[in-house]
């Protein structure tokens, strides 16, 4: 098409005509109605590229290798809450890409049968240190060790894993005070501290020209409002907030800080046992993790975060489709969900109260 030879000019009052290689096309329709076409198409297209960038970025185009966050000398992943679940997975697959580990968790027997695992399977080194994330005095202790260690060795990934839930779904009004405080010094005092100590060793080894990797897991349940697991949501859209910061903070340093964000995966935390399509195995879901860094995902538009496993990218995706509605959507089915795990828990009580007379 020849530009210049486009003329818009008003053919009636209403409706205009375009004259393109010397035709006149007249558009049989009114300016406004003209311009809400236009609009639409615009928003139309804009929906268009954003669903394609979805499906090609959980499909075909790869995330950063997450082995180039090594350097030649060994390098460490500092993983907490690895004795169970999703922070196990993180540790195979980092000694799996041959990352030295730094495991942190509360249970010293459960550290040590794990490190018999990996560092026999993987030929890896592996450092533990006890520490119970909840619990000020712990923490003291723990990370002046972490932080001894980060002096030491060259730690280039720090995975905040650990995280507790509430026992079961129950309204605010109700939550144990004992509850409120365990979730909220686990998933953020325990994160929060955790980042303070070994940060600057991250940005120290940055200064001499390799990358670090902060990747602080989440939870869908931060990311729409989780009525019935409010202090639990409250912690994980905190670390939401909390990470953009950091990574903005961070920028030019050459240290990531990104956000994780899950559903539901097979734990002890989820109680789920069989797996779906939109229940993955934490193996699963740690290797679309680590296969996606630096793809948003399912989290589009959302800046320093990623939500790497497929159904769970749908979810998220859809949950952000249309703005407030689909937000409100989303939160009727996180409550509808959380009340059916509460009744089916209730039942479960009843019916062991009921055995035990
Ligand atoms: N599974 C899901 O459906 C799901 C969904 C969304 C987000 N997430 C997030 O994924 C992360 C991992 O959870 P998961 O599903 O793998 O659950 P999990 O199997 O229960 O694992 C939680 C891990 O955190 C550790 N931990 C808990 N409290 C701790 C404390 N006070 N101090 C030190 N370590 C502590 C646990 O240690 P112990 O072995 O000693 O208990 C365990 O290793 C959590 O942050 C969770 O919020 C999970």
């Amino acid at each position: 098409m020849v530009l210049d030879t486009v003329q818009v000019k008003s053919h009636s009052h209403a409706h205009p005509s375009f004259h393109i290689l010397g035709q006149e096309i007249v558009v049989d329709l009114p300016i406004p109605a003209l311009v809400l076409a236009f609009l639409g198409a615009g928003v139309a297209f804009r929906y268009l590229i954003s669903f394609l960038r979805l499906i090609l970025e959980l499909t075909i185009i790869p995330g950063t290798n997450i082995k180039s966050y090594k350097s030649k000398t060994g390098s460490y992943a500092l993983v907490t809450g690895c004795t169970s679940g999703i922070g196990l997975e993180f540790a195979k697959q980092f000694a799996g890409k041959g990352y030295n580990l730094i495991l942190l968790g509360r249970r010293q027997t459960a550290l040590d049968d794990l490190v018999k695992e990996i560092s026999g399977k993987y030929k890896v080194d592996c450092k533990t240190v006890m520490v119970d994330l909840g619990d000020a005095s712990s923490r003291a202790k723990g990370f002046a060790q972490v932080e001894k260690l980060a002096q030491e060795l060259d730690v280039a990934v720090l995975v905040n894993n650990a995280g507790v839930s509430h026992e079961v779904c129950v309204i605010f009004n109700e939550t144990p005070h004992e509850e409120i405080d365990a979730i909220v010094q686990t998933n953020i005092l325990g994160t929060l501290h955790l980042t303070r100590t070994v940060l600057p060793y991250l940005v120290a080894r940055s200064k001499k020209g390799s990358k670090s990797l902060i990747l602080n897991v989440g939870s869908l349940d931060g990311r729409i409002p989780a009525a019935l697991l409010a202090a639990y949501s409250c912690t994980k859209g905190g670390l939401q907030t909390w990470t953009k910061a950091l990574a903005w903070e961070l920028r030019g340093t050459g240290v990531q800080a990104l956000m994780v964000q899950p559903a539901f995966v097979i734990s002890n935390m989820s109680k789920i046992r069989r797996a779906s399509l939109t229940v993955p195995t934490a193996k699963a879901w740690v290797k679309s993790c680590l296969s996606s860094i630096g793809s948003a995902g399912g989290a589009q538009g959302r800046a320093y975060e990623m939500t790497p496993y497929w159904s769970h990218a749908i979810m998220d995706y859809a949950a952000g489709f249309f703005g407030y509605p689909s937000e409100m959507i989303g939160m009727w089915v996180v409550d509808y969900m959380h009340k059916d795990i509460r009744k089916r828990w209730l039942r479960k009580k009843a019916r062991e109260s009921k055995k035990s007379e």
